[in-house]
C-alpha cells in the first residue's frame, strides 16, 4: 500500500479521499525542516501548500522512494522543480481549485483600499468616531487596469465589470477575440498604466514580471492610482511604491503577497492607505477544500494507476510509449522553449510538423511538450497537461500537420509561431543516437546543439559581425562554445546563434545591440 505525508494544514478532505483510495497518509502540518529530511524516505508521496520547503536536500533524502509532490495551490515557488525533475519525482499542482477565491479576494482589498475600512474600523473600534478622516471613493464607473488575464485575471474582469467598472486589460496571451469575449478593453502597458484608476496584477513572478510596477512604471500612472496585488510578491517594487505611497502619487495600496514571506516587517507596513493581509487570497474553506481533494485524487491516481494530470515536470505518456517518444520529446521541447524565448507579442497560432521517421510515432505528445515549453515565459502554471486549454483559453490556434514521407531529414520537426507582428518557424532533427539539433531558424538553414546559455542574433550580411562580436564576447571574458551562422541569400537576412560557456551579462549585450551589423541580440537559455 502506498505512503503518503501530508506536511502542511490541508483540509482534512484529502485525509478521507487518500484512505478511500487505499492509501495509508500520516497528517503531520507544521513538521520542522530536518524532521521533514529525516522521514520522506519512508513515503510515495508528499502532499503540501506553500509552508513546508521541498528543498534539494527533501527530494534526494527521497531516495526513490517518493515518487510524487502534490501542491494542494498553485504557485509552486515552495517546491524544487529541477532537483524533482532530477530525482525523478513527478510535481503536481491543483491550478484552478482557489481561482474563485482568490479573485474574492482581490476585490475585496480593492474595496478595501478604496474606502479605508481596515484604518476606520481600527479607529472605530479605538473609541475615536472619525466619520471625516475617512473619505473613500467609487469605483461605479473607473477603470481597472488588470494585469494577467488568465484564470484568476479573467474572474477579476468578470467581477469588477459586475460592480460597473471598465477594464483595460494587458497580456501578452490576450488575444483580440479572447478579450472581446471577456468584455474588456486589451490595451499595452504604458496605456493600461495612463488610463487605469485601479491596478490589479494577477501574473507569475517570473524575470519578466519582477518589478513590473517599478518607480517608472508608477510615475506613468495616474495621480491617485491605487493598487492591490493579490499575484506575487516582487511584481511591483516595494520600495518604489513606499516613496509613490508617501508622495501620494498613489493613493492607497492593498497587498496580500509580499517580496519576503512570512512578511513580519515590510518597508510598507505603516505606508499611508495601505492595506495588507498575510497571503490570504486562497484562505477560503471552498478553496481549502478544493485543491486538497483534487491534490488527492491526483497523487492517488498516479501511484496506483500511473495516470498523470496537472504535472509541472512530465509529460503524459502511457509507459509503453515513453523510450520511442524521449528523444523527440526533448527536440520538441528546445523547439518550444526556443519559439517561447523570441515571441514578445501576442500569440495568434502555433502549427507543428512532423516529417519522416517522427511522423509514425503518437505526435500529442510532442505538440504539447512544444506548447508547454513555448508558452513557459508567460505563465508557471503551465504543463504538458494542460498546455491545450491554456491555448484554447488564450484564443492560440494549435494544429499539426504530418508528412510521412522524408523531406531533406530522414526525421524532423517543424515549429511555426505566428503572432501579431510576424510568423516564425524553427525546425530540428536527430543526429547519431538521438541528439537534437537545430537545422534551420526563419527557413535559414543553420545547424547547432542547444546547450545551457546561447545567444541568438539577427543581423545584416556584411562584414565585420563575427569580429566584432568575437572582440566583445572575449573582452567580457565570455568564452565561445560554438558559433554557427546562416543566411537566407548572400547580403540578405542572416543570422548567428551563439553558445557560451556562461550567462552574457546585460552591458556586454547592450554593446552588442550597437554593433552596425546587429538587428537583434537575445540570449537564451536551455
Ligand atoms: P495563470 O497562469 O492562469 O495566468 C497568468 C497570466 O499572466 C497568463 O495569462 C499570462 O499570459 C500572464 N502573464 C505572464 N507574464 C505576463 C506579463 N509580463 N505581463 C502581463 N501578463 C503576463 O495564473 P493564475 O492562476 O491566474 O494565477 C495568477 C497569479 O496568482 C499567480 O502568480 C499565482 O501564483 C497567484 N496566486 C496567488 C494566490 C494567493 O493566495 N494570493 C492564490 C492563487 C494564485
Ligand atoms: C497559490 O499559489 O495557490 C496561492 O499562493 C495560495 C497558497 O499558497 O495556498
Amino acid at each position: 500500500m502506498p505512503k503518503v505525508l501530508i506536511s502542511d494544514k490541508l483540509s482534512e478532505r484529502a485525509l478521507e479521499v487518500f484512505r478511500r483510495r487505499g492509501i495509508e497518509a500520516d497528517f503531520r502540518p507544521g513538521l520542522p525542516a530536518d524532521e521533514l529530511v529525516a522521514c520522506i524516505g519512508d513515503y510515495d508521496g508528499l502532499a503540501v501548500r506553500s509552508a513546508s520547503k521541498v528543498t534539494a536536500d527533501v527530494l534526494k533524502a527521497g531516495n526513490g522512494t517518493l515518487k510524487v509532490v502534490g501542491r494542494a495551490g498553485i504557485g509552486v515557488d515552495n517546491i524544487d522543480l529541477e532537483a524533482a525533475t532530477q530525482a525523478g519525482v513527478v510535481v503536481m499542482n491543483t491550478p484552478y481549485g482557489n481561482s474563485i477565491t482568490t479573485a474574492e479576494h482581490a476585490i475585496a482589498m480593492m474595496m478595501a483600499c478604496a474606502r479605508q475600512i481596515p484604518a476606520a474600523d481600527a479607529s472605530t473600534q479605538a473609541g475615536k468616531w472619525e466619520k471625516s478622516r475617512f473619505m473613500g471613493v467609487e469605483l461605479f464607473g473607473k477603470t481597472l487596469g488588470l494585469i494577467g488575464v488568465g484564470n484568476i485575471g479573467s474572474i477579476v474582469a468578470d467581477r469588477a465589470q459586475g460592480l460597473k467598472m471598465k477594464v483595460a486589460a494587458y497580456d501578452p496571451f490576450l488575444s483580440d477575440e479572447r478579450a472581446k469575449a471577456l468584455g474588456v478593453e486589451k490595451v499595452d502597458f504604458d496605456a493600461l498604466l495612463a488610463k487605469a484608476d485601479f491596478i490589479t496584477v494577477h501574473t507569475p513572478l517570473t524575470d519578466s514580471t519582477r518589478n513590473l510596477l517599478d518607480a517608472a512604471a508608477l510615475a506613468k500612472c495616474k495621480d491617485g492610482v491605487r493598487i492591490v496585488n493579490c499575484a506575487r510578491g516582487g511584481i511591483v517594487d516595494e520600495a518604489a511604491l513606499a516613496e509613490a505611497l508617501a508622495s501620494g502619487k498613489v493613493a492607497g495600496a492593498a497587498f496580500d503577497v509580499f517580496a519576503k514571506e512570512p512578511a513580519k516587517e515590510n518597508l510598507l507596513f505603516g505606508a499611508p492607505n495601505m492595506v495588507c493581509t498575510p497571503h490570504l487570497g486562497a484562505a477560503t474553506e471552498e478553496a481549502q477544500e478544493n485543491v486538497a481533494v483534487q491534490v488527492a485524487e491526483q497523487m492517488a491516481d498516479y501511484l496506483l494507476t500511473g495516470a498523470v494530470s496537472n504535472a509541472l515536470n512530465m509529460p503524459s505518456i502511457s509507459a509503453e510509449d515513453a523510450p520511442r517518444l524521449a528523444p523527440y520529446m526533448k527536440l520538441a521541447c528546445q523547439l518550444g522553449s526556443f519559439a517561447g524565448q523570441v515571441t514578445e507579442t501576442g500569440l495568434k497560432s502555433v502549427t507543428v510538423e512532423f516529417e519522416g521517421a517522427v511522423a509514425k510515432l503518437n505526435v500529442k505528445p510532442l505538440v504539447q511538450a512544444a506548447l508547454a515549453e513555448l508558452m513557459k515565459p508567460f505563465s508557471d502554471t503551465v504543463n504538458m497537461v494542460n498546455a491545450p486549454v491554456f491555448a484554447r483559453e488564450r484564443g492560440v490556434d494549435v494544429s499539426e500537420t504530418i508528412h510521412e514521407r522524408p523531406g531533406d531529414y530522414n526525421t524532423l520537426i517543424r515549429l511555426t509561431v505566428e503572432t501579431e507582428r510576424f510568423t516564425r518557424s524553427v525546425a530540428g532533427t536527430l543526429f547519431g543516437g538521438g541528439l537534437p539539433r537545430i537545422v534551420s531558424i526563419k527557413g535559414i538553414s543553420i545547424e547547432a546543439e542547444l546547450t545551457p546559455h546561447m545567444l541568438y542574433i539577427t543581423n545584416r550580411d556584411e562584414p565585420g559581425l563575427i569580429g566584432g562580436l568575437g572582440t566583445l564576447l572575449g573582452d567580457a571574458g565570455v568564452n565561445i562554445a560554438t558559433f554557427h551562422l546562416g543566411r537566407a541569400e548572400p547580403g540578405g537576412d542572416a543570422i548567428a546563434l551563439i553558445a557560451a560557456d556562461g550567462p552574457v551579462a546585460e552591458e556586454t549585450l547592450t554593446a552588442i545591440r550597437a554593433l552596425p551589423q546587429v538587428l537583434q541580440a537575445k540570449p537564451l537559455a536551455f
